[in-house]
């Protein structure tokens, strides 16, 4: 049998396991506990550091800022796609709690610190490290309005405007939790250009057409169903200029570190990820073309991750 239909029947055992829920929240669990360990034994001390951003600093277990900044963030009339409602990551309501967007951060260093060895907790900066030096090798004109797509907390949005300090940055997300840690983040920020925040689904941002020289998506794709992020393919088009770049960054479904893992790992791996299988399952060559991309080139950023950048047709 190859690796690759070995791979496929553990995949599905794996499935038939997560539709029972028992063992489903068993398994969420479980991966939630191993990566609080993981990053405590890399020096991320998970529960101080969620506690003093909850406090930001004060007595409060819970500063009352955050439902101001949620206030101000939130688009009321905004109504959410499906996928987007179901449990995620171990959260039972996905990312639209505080709690997910507390723990974003922490997870982030905990899930990239066995990417290379002895990185440790630099394995998140890394792996960010190796898509912006991708983009400026493969990009020729520095761009100088970037979409920030799926941005989260804000730690890609503010590595991008790190990387490209002149350039504005509009970081969109359809978690207004989320987007709060981020406006609050980058306020600390001495930067002189501060990103801007939106909430909205990256599928219909209603940005305006041919705004953006890059749209970009770290680590978003794999948390898809395929319609979305043909979708958003399609709305990335849509915002770019003529010559314009789409780029992301994320799991690479064709490394042999997913074909090979452990069944145990592969389970606590797919009861986080809900549309896993969708997203190895995509044909995005095709899926760019369909979008009006011209053929993407794709590099390998880690053992398990790749970038995939394609310019406008
Ligand atoms: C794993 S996080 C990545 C965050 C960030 N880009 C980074 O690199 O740290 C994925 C983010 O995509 C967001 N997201 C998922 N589907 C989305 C959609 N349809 N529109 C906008 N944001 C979405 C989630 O809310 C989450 O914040």
């Amino acid at each position: 049998m190859t690796l690759l239909s070995t791979a496929t029947l553990t995949s599905q055992l794996v499935n038939r396991i997560l539709a029972i829920k028992p063992l489903s929240d068993l398994a969420k669990h479980q991966a939630r506990s191993m990566m609080i360990k993981r990053a405590e034994s890399i020096g991320v001390y998970w529960r101080e550091e969620v506690k003093q951003l909850r406090s930001r600093g004060t007595e409060a277990e819970f500063a009352p800022a955050w439902e101001a900044e949620l206030a101000q963030i939130q688009a009321v009339d905004l109504s959410y796609p499906d996928y987007y409602l179901r449990s995620f990551h171990a959260y039972e309501q996905g990312n639209l709690s505080w709690d997910a967007a507390m723990e974003v951060e922490v997870a982030a260093y905990a899930v990239h610190a066995r990417l290379w060895q002895d990185a440790g907790a630099k394995g998140d900066a890394k792996l960010r490290q190796s898509y912006h030096t991708l983009l400026q090798q493969h990009i020729a004109n520095p761009p100088q309005t970037i979409l920030d797509v799926g941005c989260g907390v804000g730690m890609s949005t503010v590595a991008l405007q790190s990387v490209y300090p002149q350039a504005h940055i509009t970081g969109v997300d359809l978690s207004p939790y989320f987007l709060a840690i981020a406006q609050y983040r980058s306020s600390l920020l001495p930067s002189p250009s501060s990103p801007t925040w939106l909430h909205a689904p990256a599928e219909a941002t209603k940005l305006p057409n041919a705004a953006f020289d890059l749209v970009s998506a770290h680590l978003v794709f794999h948390e898809l169903p395929q319609v979305a992020a043909i979708e958003i393919l399609q709305e990335a088009r849509r915002l770019l200029r003529p010559g314009g770049h789409f780029a992301l960054m994320d799991m690479n479904p064709n490394s042999e570190v997913y074909a090979k893992m452990p069944p145990y790992i592969l389970t606590l791996l797919k009861s986080t990820e809900p549309y896993l299988d969708e997203y190895f399952a995509l044909d995005l060559e095709t899926a760019l073309w369909d979008a009006g991309f011209a053929k993407p080139i794709v590099f390998c950023n880690s053992s398990r991750h790749r970038t995939v950048i394609a310019q406008v047709r």
